[in-house]
């Protein structure tokens, strides 16, 4: 009956009374109520992390867990705080970082200037125009990648003209591709995904 009339009191504006938190009294004018909870009194920039209030100042909270506030640039991985010009945070785990040109690879932070990382594999780069193929890494100017599989381009063939075949590669100046069987161009035909050779009237014949 008291509680009724006290809120009633509070609803119509009397500001001396107190609030409620959790179900218990307390002065909104010296603690907070965070989460239900009426917490320590906190007198600069006070914030409620989870069921406690801290100054802000001072401390990160990341996922209502209260964490020193690092200096630099402060982020949270997961439930804790770092400080992004050093460190990062890869998948959850928070990483120092290797170089300026960093970069994660599942849990690791790599240097990308000297590593791929490949379907989460953590290659070392032959040359700076590497590009991953799958699990491995090649290099454009000398292969290219067919489904996950490289292929180096062999001599006499033009970067340019070799090309995938599905998973396989071949050179486009002597060769087609018919749904993953390549052919000689010059001497036979894709017709129906079917390789023939090539009738005299140069076309498929009617089925
Ligand atoms: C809020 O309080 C409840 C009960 O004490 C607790 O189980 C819960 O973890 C707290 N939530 C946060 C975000 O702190």
């Amino acid at each position: 009956m008291e509680r009724i009339l006290m809120t009633l009191l509070c609803i119509s504006a009397c500001v001396w009374c107190d609030e409620f938190c959790g179900g218990a009294d307390y002065d909104p004018a010296v603690a907070m109520c965070c989460n239900e909870t009426i917490t320590t009194p906190v007198p600069n920039n006070p914030r409620c992390c989870g069921s406690e209030a801290v100054d802000v100042s001072f401390y990160m909270c990341c996922l209502d867990h209260v964490n020193i506030r690092p200096c630099g640039e402060p982020d949270c991985c997961i439930n804790n705080a770092f400080d992004k010009t050093t460190h990062m945070c890869c998948n959850g785990k928070i990483r120092s970082r290797p170089s300026t040109n960093s970069r994660c690879c599942q849990t690791s932070a790599i240097n990308a200037d000297h590593f791929l990382c490949c379907d989460g594999i953590v290659l070392t780069r032959i040359t700076e125009f590497d590009r991953c193929c799958g699990e491995s890494a090649f290099d454009p100017d000398t292969g290219i990648c067919c489904f996950g599989t490289v292929h180096f381009i062999p001599d006499g063939v033009s970067k340019d003209n070799y090309k995938c075949c599905q998973q396989t590669a071949f050179d486009s100046s002597v060769h087609k591709c018919c749904h993953g069987e390549t052919y000689v161009k010059a001497s036979h035909m894709c017709c129906d995904g079917v390789v023939i050779a090539t009738p005299p009237d140069n076309k498929c014949p009617e089925i």
